[in-house]
């Protein structure tokens, strides 16, 4: 560098050289070893919802991202609009229907999810979430919402290809594009960081990809989740290979990095083939990690082979003492035809091997052995109200750790397109969907041991993430829940023909082609319910039996993200369109009632939240919520921090208190500087 600092210094005007010196001492501060990217690329954000109001950011419809306009006024039905090119103003009237709001990436956005359906099967349980959105600003919502709150978080980013494969700027990027791996750094570190934020301090990211991008996604991650535990698995992609000269690509991978406070717990020994066994109706296989070497397994068999008439030696009732929890005596094994006879006398019961929905299986154990464990105090009993469960401690030598080398035939592409083939009836519904198998195997690694996990997957696509958790539900047992963010994109041959027939993007015309609408959403809705709209129940089984059209005990909110104008957010008009961020924050629980703010309280009966609206009914509310164990959040709507806290001090319920609408807009302008 010597040599750049001498023609530096040649730099006659004093002006210019300072400034080269200074850009120069930039780029030596920047340049590290490992990944060097220009990350300088400004990103937009086109809000097509948003309409172009005076003083917006706006560009041309169809023209270069660069070209950014602020509307200066509006005059008769045209807009005025200017730029500033290298000091000389440029002024331009157009039709304002030409523009687009943009936001530069670092802008404050307020955001607001706008509920598009719903599907219900379950009420008792929690809703999944899936949302129309650029995941840039549906992260920044997240952040609002669930920062520190994911156990894993799934995705599988464009890979990059030069096929068109994905958008910078609302561009397609192609072959020809020289800053094309910039961009994509640029666009996946953005979105890393804010990723980053969202997990649990001991949580799991894995992130699927292929050669174009690997090595430099490696290096990317390795800086952002610096310390973590770094793995990468190989999986197959296609059995019969792709690609041209020299080798014939079978494999992909997933990198999966563990936070330094995670762990990815081995499996059971027995549990060798986990996804495939028919395990319904097993949720007990779940093992709690005792914060020690040891794990805790039921003694009860799952699984195949598990059945009382699978080895009728292995049925008998194990005494206990409801009080102490111990072990007090062991009944002989029982012939086939003999049914169990309940014992309840004197504190003390018999716990048969008898499954959570009354199926007979038998313990892992004959009746010697049960004898020798107890001896070896290997057993314990755990209460879950009137239920007791015998539990073996078992160490790490009974497990076996996950492999990095994953080439089960399920694990390939042609899995994925074979359900999506399933669901919609068609071939082309959607480009190369992940295996549901393979996602499976990769959240249920990171959340087998979590069966209440929360999930992430910021790139969902066709919404295969949603299926292969519901699916790991429905076979282990658990309310793993996941929210999945994705945008409309709407694929380039379609987008020619829709403009040819004047429909342009905003319109619903138009949406109603995009990914999210016409893919995601359907697809989640359809596996939930088992059947298509039209009510044609969904051909094909799963590998453990079970068919599609059996469909899952589970829910899904289906929401785009909308904008919301912050002088009427301050303005406390805004309340319908900040609820169901609230719901969100409050655990998806209950179905989302819409309501306007036209009350003085609002305590929704089937949802863990309460909302204070009219600060002088603070006494009739906090009567009223008293009442209310279930409560995670309270929000006081209040413009004075002194009242806030004084209505915190006082509060009768439990739950943490959120003071809105000060926290909602200081958290999108101060943590929006914080993210670029
Ligand atoms: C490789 S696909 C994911 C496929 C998915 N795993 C599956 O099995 O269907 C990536 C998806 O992310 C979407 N996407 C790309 N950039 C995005 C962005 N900035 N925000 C939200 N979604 C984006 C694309 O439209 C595409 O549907």
């Amino acid at each position: 560098m010597a040599r750049i600092d001498d023609l530096i210094n040649e730099i006659g005007d004093e002006r210019v050289r300072a400034g080269v010196a200074a850009e120069v001492k930039k780029l030596r501060d920047n340049k590290k070893f490992g990944l060097v990217f220009e990350n300088h690329l400004p990103e937009l954000s086109y809000l097509y919802s948003v309409p172009a109001a005076k003083g917006a950011s706006v560009v041309k419809r169809g023209a270069k991202a660069a070209e950014v306009y602020r509307v200066q006024s509006f005059a008769g039905d045209k807009a005025v609009i200017r730029r500033d090119i290298e000091g000389v103003t440029e002024t331009e009237t157009v039709n304002p229907q030409e523009l687009v709001a943009v936001k530069r990436y670092g802008e404050a956005i307020y955001p607001a999810l706008l509920p598009v359906e719903t599907v219900t099967k379950n009420e008792a349980k929690p809703y999944h979430t899936l949302i129309n959105s650029d995941n840039y600003h549906a992260l920044q919502l997240l952040l609002y919402c669930y920062e520190g709150k994911f156990d894993v978080i799934y995705i599988d980013p464009p890979y990059n290809t030069g096929e068109r494969d994905w958008k910078y700027n609302n561009d397609f990027i192609d072959k020809t594009d020289s800053w094309r791996h910039s961009k994509w750094l640029s666009m996946m570190s953005k979105r890393l960081h804010l990723a980053k934020r969202l997990l649990k301090q001991d949580g799991v990211i894995i992130v699927a990809i292929d050669d174009l991008e690997y090595s430099h996604l490696a290096l990317l991650m390795n800086s952002i989740f610096d310390g973590w535990s770094k793995h990468t698995i190989v999986t197959l992609v296609n059995a019969r290979g792709k690609g041209g000269a020299n080798f014939s690509r079978v494999h992909e991978y997933l990198l999966a990095y563990v936070a330094p406070s995670g762990v990815v717990l081995p499996l059971p020994k027995k549990l060798d083939e986990p996804l495939f066994e028919d395990l319904e109706n097993s949720e007990d296989i779940i093992e709690e990690d005792t914060n020690s070497n040891t794990f805790l397994a039921p003694l009860r068999r799952w699984g195949q082979g598990s059945r009382r008439k699978d080895r009728a030696s292995m049925f008998f009732p194990i005494y206990i003492n409801k009080e102490s929890l111990a072990i007090v005596d062991v009944g002989t094994p029982m012939p086939l035809e003999e049914e169990p006879e309940p014992f309840d006398k004197d504190g003390i019961t018999a716990i048969y091997p008898i499954d959570k929905k009354g199926i007979q299986r038998r313990w892992r154990y004959g009746y010697e052995g049960v004898l020798d464990e107890i001896d070896a105090n290997n057993l314990v009993v755990i209460a879950d109200g009137n239920r007791f469960e015998i539990k073996r401690k078992e160490t790490p030598t009974d497990y076996v750790s996950w492999k990095t080398l994953w080439t089960k035939e399920e694990f390939a592409g042609s899995s994925g397109a074979r359900f999506l083939k399933y669901i919609f009836g068609r071939d082309d519904a959607f480009p190369y969907p992940k295996s549901v198998y393979a996602v499976a195997e990769a959240i249920f690694a990171a959340t087998h041991n979590r069966p209440n996990a929360l999930i992430l997957d910021f790139f969902a696509g066709s919404g295969t993430t949603l299926q292969s958790v519901c699916y790991l539900n429905a076979n282990y047992g658990g309310n793993r829940r996941c929210v999945l963010v994705t945008n409309n994109e709407v694929n380039e041959k379609t987008t020619k023909q829709l403009y040819k027939e004047g429909f342009i993007e905003g319109n619903p015309e138009f949406e109603k082609h995009g990914i999210a609408e016409s893919v995601t959403f359907p697809r989640c809705k359809y596996v939930i319910n088992g059947k298509r709209d039209d009510g044609t129940p969904l051909p094909g089984k799963y590998l453990n039996g079970r068919e599609l059209a059996k469909g899952f005990d589970e829910n899904l909110a289906f929401f785009k993200l909308g904008f919301l104008d912050p002088n009427q957010v301050a303005l406390k008009t805004q309340f319908e369109a900040v609820l169901p961020i609230l719901w969100l924050m409050a655990g998806a629980k209950g179905k989302l009632e819409l309501t306007d703010d036209n009350k003085a309280f609002y305590i929704p009966e089937n949802s863990p939240f309460a909302v204070l609206l009219k600060e002088r009914y603070f006494a009739e509310f906090n009567q009223a919520i008293a009442k209310r164990e279930d409560l995670t959040h309270v929000f006081l709507v209040t413009d004075s921090e002194d009242a806030f806290r004084q209505m915190t001090e006082e509060i009768k319920a439990s739950g943490e208190t959120v003071m809105l609408y000060k926290n909602y807009l200081d958290n999108f302008r101060l943590n929006t500087e914080r993210d670029v």
